[in-house]
């Protein structure tokens, strides 16, 4: 039997058995057809060859290229000068569609030097996304400003309407996150933003290159910032970009931590005898290296994401009759996952026998390997708003809460925030899917397989849950 037949018959087979695992939930049965790996079975990768997954996986695709241009840097001892970064910058610009580009030596700082360059500060709120990473936010309260989070849909892009609903007098901007590779609805936001003439920034670092209804993310806002780090999928190694088409914010970034480059976009009189020193107190050049090698990673990303989305479409096909699980993806048209970073699909306990996704995914990662952690895995940041960072630290020491240091004395902001139930609880309704990079599709089948496999056993999941719960 040649493979193709083997993967036809062992997915009508299985579809059967899933199809079977799932009626033997309501009678308590067994279902299921091969033992799973995580209750002693074989798994669907044999244990030894899960290492060799690795190639499948690794990120960047670092090529003799990215080696060259790195290692011209190093002979030249030019890791701390600025030409290839301004290469870097103006080929980034030109990608993105963008009148300006300035690179950072992370996507923390770039995204802090753009609420700065907004103008972002004391006794402005700046509203953001629960579901994202810290360094979407936390650097507003360096700025002294207040960070007030709102709710997220199903499809984890921030909730235009909860956006609107906490809004404020005193509300200056809006942090968008395009977590998870899904763009947010950028029609909706940006027209809440002109409604109440607010500053709009961009966080793309989960979606680099991604679009919505045909334009890149990261030219909507007044400016974008993101993280090119090494898991993300631009990714250079360390770095961050801020991305613009306005002069002014752009050089307001730069006169918070580009010191150097100060003296070139501020005259001598609006320095008014600071010279050059950053107003940020940041030192933001980015290592001639990882420039090198972005520049390199320009060359070939549009294709190497193009690859990825291959494999995830063969992927969703192959698991299309497995009933509980489906993929989230934009819903507009021209809209993408560009690049696929840390992508999250629904999970619906109740087609599985009640099983968690946190069983879900030990059952997966038990078949399958966990050689490098973009395989299967759970879903999803912990939800900011829940962090007492934001209502009761006094990070600064002067008496108050500092996220409410600079706003009126009275401002309760856990009821400003409010309760953000999707947030709160999309945990438990998602998990990462694996992030293939090559297209493969014999090895790919493995994980689809897979896939069937547990839903095939989701009854006897159930019963090793629940001995998990008593022991
Ligand atoms: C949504 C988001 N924003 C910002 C950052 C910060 O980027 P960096 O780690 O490069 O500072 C990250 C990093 O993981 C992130 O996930």
């Amino acid at each position: 039997m040649n493979q193709e037949i083997q993967r036809r018959t062992f997915i009508r087979t299985s579809a059967a058995a899933a199809v079977a695992g799932m009626a033997g939930c309501a009678t308590g049965g067994a279902g299921g057809a091969n033992t799973l790996a995580l209750l002693g079975g074989t798994p669907v990768i044999a244990k030894d060859k899960q290492k060799d997954e690795l190639d499948m996986f690794q990120w960047p695709r670092v090529n003799d290229a990215m080696r060259q241009a790195s290692d011209r840097v190093l002979v030249g001892c030019k890791m701390s000068a600025s030409d290839v970064s301004m290469e870097f910058e103006e080929k980034f610009a030109k990608w993105q569609g963008t009148k300006y580009a300035l690179s950072f030596p992370n996507g923390t700082n770039s995204l802090n030097a753009a609420m700065y360059a907004i103008g972002l500060g004391a006794g402005d709120e700046m509203i953001c996304t629960s579901m994202t990473y810290w360094a979407s936010c936390i650097g507003a309260l360096n700025l002294r400003a207040s960070v007030v989070f709102c709710d997220i849909r199903e499809d984890m892009e921030m909730d235009p309407a909860s956006v609107e609903a906490h809004i404020t007098p005193r509300t200056k901007a809006i942090m968008v996150v395009h977590y998870k590779s899904h763009p947010c609805d950028m029609d909706a936001i940006m027209a809440i933003a002109k409604k109440h003439h607010l500053r709009v920034i961009e966080d793309c670092s989960h979606a680099q290159g991604g679009l919505y209804k045909g334009k890149k993310l990261g030219t909507f806002g007044d400016v974008a910032g993101m993280s090119l780090m090494t898991f993300k999928s631009f990714s250079i190694g360390e770095g961050g970009m801020m991305v613009t088409d306005d002069y002014e914010i752009y050089r307001r970034a730069i006169r918070f931590g580009h010191y150097e480059r100060i003296y070139k976009h501020w005259k001598p009189e609006e320095l008014a005898g600071t010279f050059n020193v950053p107003f940020g107190a940041m030192k933001n050049r980015l290592n001639q290296c990882a420039a090198a090698i972005g520049l390199e990673q320009l060359k070939k990303y549009d294709r190497e994401i193009a690859e990825i989305h291959q494999c995830k479409e063969y992927f969703y096909k192959g698991i299309a009759d497995v009933k509980g699980i489906s993929k989230i993806y934009p819903k507009w048209e021209n809209s993408n996952k560009a690049g696929w970073y840390s992508s999250v699909s629904h999970f619906d306990s109740a087609a599985f026998c009640g099983i968690s996704p946190q069983t879900f995914v030990a059952a997966l990662r038990a078949e399958t390997g966990t050689c490098c952690g973009y395989q299967f895995s759970m879903g999803c940041d912990f939800p900011l708003h829940a962090s007492s960072a934001f209502y009761t630290s006094d990070i600064y020491h002067t008496g108050r809460p500092t996220n409410v240091e600079t706003l009126p004395p009275g401002i309760d902001m856990k009821k400003l925030v409010g309760e953000l139930p999707v947030a709160s609880t999309i945990r438990n309704r998602i998990f990462c899917e694996p992030w293939f990079k090559k297209f493969r599709p014999e090895q790919i089948d493995r994980y689809v397989e897979a896939v069937h496999k547990v839903a095939a056993n989701a009854a006897k999941l159930a019963d090793w849950e629940k001995r998990q719960k008593k022991a």
